[in-house]
């Protein structure tokens, strides 16, 4: 792939973070755990894609509509000239809406930790865009306090992009510490639009993450399948069963993987026990109202201007604007 259609492509080289060592931690806990963001390998992101388009699964088509509807409002907010920093790359679709309805927007800066997808996503905006200058990050923007050195983000005000409710994958005190560091990635004064899924009725949430085509439960196994792949483990898929609930206590939306039987994992020289029923979490999709989200995005030091939900109340995206 060339790169010459980016005004800049800055590789910070994010440290891949070892798999086995991720999976050999997080089955020494107790419960047991594997972090979700190792969902998303190829074929990890192309099941994502599919439950985004499943009847149950309604956070990706609330957030497009609501964006789309109210886009126009964020373009008045955020003024023109804008530089855009989105944090992590999804389908394109979002940023298009976005930068469809700024006015006159000056860059487009994406942030990434996957170079591949990051390069590929990137310029297809630039193409799409030729009057916005769009230049790219590899790097991990969650522990990010600060934009690299050499970036050129032009002269108008920034405007920090988080779609998705990825922010739910969060418990709230780690996401307050997120949104507090990513001022420092933002300026004086920059808003940031940010997707935040809410807390409804637990039959609707627990249907989005129980799809009855099983894409979800694919979703949830593919970490199994790249233990099987990449890391050479004996595994029956067939002796995990998926399984999504609502936690109401902690609102958040829990993915595990149950064994259905005793069972060991043997990774390298370590043995991990699985009792038969235990389970391995892995996944939080933390659900807010509009209030508390807000009264997070206060502690961590931002300023609310402005939130937006959708008719049926299904999703929210907050315009916050960093103190100055
Ligand atoms: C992309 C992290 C927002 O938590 O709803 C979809 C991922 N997990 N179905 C979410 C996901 C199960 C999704 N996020």
């Amino acid at each position: 792939m060339d790169n010459k259609k980016l005004a800049f492509f800055i590789d910070l080289k994010p440290a891949v973070e070892d798999f086995s060592t991720a999976v050999a931690h997080g089955l020494s806990q107790s419960p047991k755990e594997l972090p979700c963001r190792f969902f998303y390998d190829e074929a990890g992101s192309a099941l994502f894609e599919k439950i985004c388009e499943t009847e149950e699964y309604y956070v990706t088509r609330a957030e497009k509509a609501l964006l789309t509807r109210i886009a126009p409002e964020i373009a008045a907010i955020a003024g023109p000239g804008c530089s855009v920093v989105e944090l992590g790359t999804g389908s394109n679709a979002k940023i298009r809406i976005l930068l469809n309805a700024l006015a006159a927007p000056s860059a487009y800066i994406p942030i990434d930790i996957s170079g591949v997808h990051l390069l590929a996503a990137a310029t297809e905006i630039a193409v799409e865009f030729p009057d916005v200058a769009v230049g790219a990050i590899c790097g991990d923007f969650v522990g990010m306090t600060a934009l690299p050195e050499g970036v050129n983000t032009g002269s108008g005000p920034k405007l920090g992009f988080f779609p998705g409710s990825t922010i739910g994958n969060f418990e709230p005190d780690v996401a307050r510490e997120f949104l507090s560091r990513t001022r420092g990635v933002l300026g004086p004064g920059d808003g940031f639009v940010i997707g935040v899924d809410l807390k409804k009725d637990v039959t609707r949430l627990t249907a989005a993450y129980n799809d009855a085509a099983g894409y979800t439960a694919a979703f949830n196994k593919n970490v199994l399948v790249r233990m099987r792949n990449e890391l050479g483990v004996a595994i029956d898929l067939d002796q995990f069963e998926h399984m999504a609930f609502f936690n109401e206590a902690k609102s958040r939306v829990e993915m595990h993987l149950r064994s259905l039987r005793t069972q060991d994992i043997a990774l390298g020289s370590q043995t991990f026990h699985l009792a038969k029923n235990e389970m391995i979490h892995t996944e939080n999709s933390c659900k807010y109202t509009v209030e508390d989200f807000k009264v997070l995005s206060e502690q961590a030091g931002f300023d609310p201007i402005e939130v937006w939900t959708d008719e049926r109340h299904d999703f929210s995206i907050h315009y916050l604007r960093t103190p100055g």
